[in-house]
């Protein structure tokens, strides 16, 4: 098989590449995170059991789909057609997480270049490491169930805003607070909910790498955002904002309950099951007529409630202008860290995820 060097799509940046020559570490936190890093690094091959059978009679990744089950037009499918549809909708879902890490190991590579301090590099290349692995891995569990679907327009538009930025601090807010805090949600109440061994090995796998990657934006964002000058830090305040609506407009407001446009990639699933949009459509109006509730329920992480706006808060990335641009858009600028906090530990590089509701 030849090599593929076809480009998909090639995007310019403005990004300046910066060399350090002091090779003294001024952040021990950030020295600190890089060597929990190189100590931690799991290998794919040895510590994740390919054998393991996905068996797709069950919901495989729970959440989502336990909300599908609910759907009156899908429990009337037959059990076939059930597996067929559980299969193609977790490998949607699932290859949204493998786009989400290729851009992850591409804005952790672009943050190698550019972050001016010398442990910033260093940390900032391990980070690279743990998302070539978390590429690796997604792309062989899809594949092992069905085929890799495109990548939703939001996200390839929400990762091209953050890969295209024109300051280290807005790719490491694009991508470590607000992507990943979005993937971060997804995984902890995935590994919560899967009835896959397979799955479940693998997100905790790279769970555990998450942690590091939330704690980098709180040590090294922090420190930036307050050594720069106001006009600059509301550059980065307004940044903040821009990919903050995007997202929360893509998945229709921050509690998922307004207007949405379907995915082509879903509307693709739906057509192998042999369902018609209309029908699903109609399906999900009964439902909510029904009364049933498709809500996050309690016990499951909100990304933008417990980990992403505590996250930007604590940095400093919402100014007083930028506040009023949320109550505008009407999202709530929450600022508890209890979640946040547990999820992520400097000192170990090790959360305790059992520890969260
Ligand atoms: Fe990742
Ligand atoms: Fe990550």
């Amino acid at each position: 098989m030849g090599t593929n060097w076809e480009q998909a799509d090639v995007l310019e940046s403005s990004m300046q590449i910066c060399w350090q020559f002091d090779y003294e570490i001024h952040l021990d936190k950030l020295k600190n995170l890089y060597t929990k890093s190189k100590k931690m690094m799991w290998d794919s091959d040895v510590d994740i059991d390919w054998s393991l059978e996905i068996d797709p009679s069950k919901p495989l990744v729970g959440g989502d789909q336990l909300e599908f089950e609910k759907i009156p037009l899908l429990a009337k499918l037959s059990a076939s057609q059930k597996e067929l549809f559980t299969a193609e909708s977790t490998a949607h879902l699932l290859s949204q997480f493998l786009h989400g890490e290729q851009g992850a190991l591409m804005t952790a590579a672009a943050l190698t270049h550019a972050v001016p301090d010398y442990e910033g590099k260093l940390y900032a290349a391990a980070q690279t490491m743990d998302e070539a692995r978390h590429v690796e891995v997604y792309d062989r569990y899809i594949k092992k169930l069905a085929n890799v679907y495109p990548i939703s327009p939001w996200l390839k538009e929400t990762i091209d805003a953050t890969l295209q930025a024109d300051h280290w601090v807005k790719i490491a807010i694009g991508m470590n607070m607000v992507v990943e805090g979005l993937a971060l949600a997804a995984f902890h109440n995935m590994r919560k909910d899967t009835t896959c061994d397979l799955l479940r090995q693998i997100t905790e796998n790279v769970l555990r790498d998450e942690s590091r990657h939330v704690a980098f934006g709180n040590v090294y964002v922090g420190e930036a955002i307050r050594a720069m000058h106001p006009d600059e830090q509301e550059d980065i305040a307004q940044f903040a904002f821009d990919v903050i609506k995007m997202m929360s407009d893509s998945m229709g407001g921050v509690d998922g309950t307004g207007a949405r446009t379907p995915d082509p990639g879903f509307l693709t699933v739906l057509d192998k099951v042999g369902i018609d949009l209309e029908d699903f459509i109609k399906s999900l109006i009964e439902m909510g007529a029904a009364g049933i509730d498709a809500a996050t329920p309690p016990d499951r992480l909100h990304s933008f409630k417990d980990l992403m706006m505590p996250a930007l808060v604590r940095v400093g990335a919402i100014t007083d202008r930028s506040r009023e641009l949320y109550k505008e858009a009407g999202i709530p600028v929450w600022d508890d860290l209890t979640i946040l906090e547990s999820m992520e530990d400097v000192e170990t590089g090790v959360s305790d995820f059992d520890s969260i509701a």
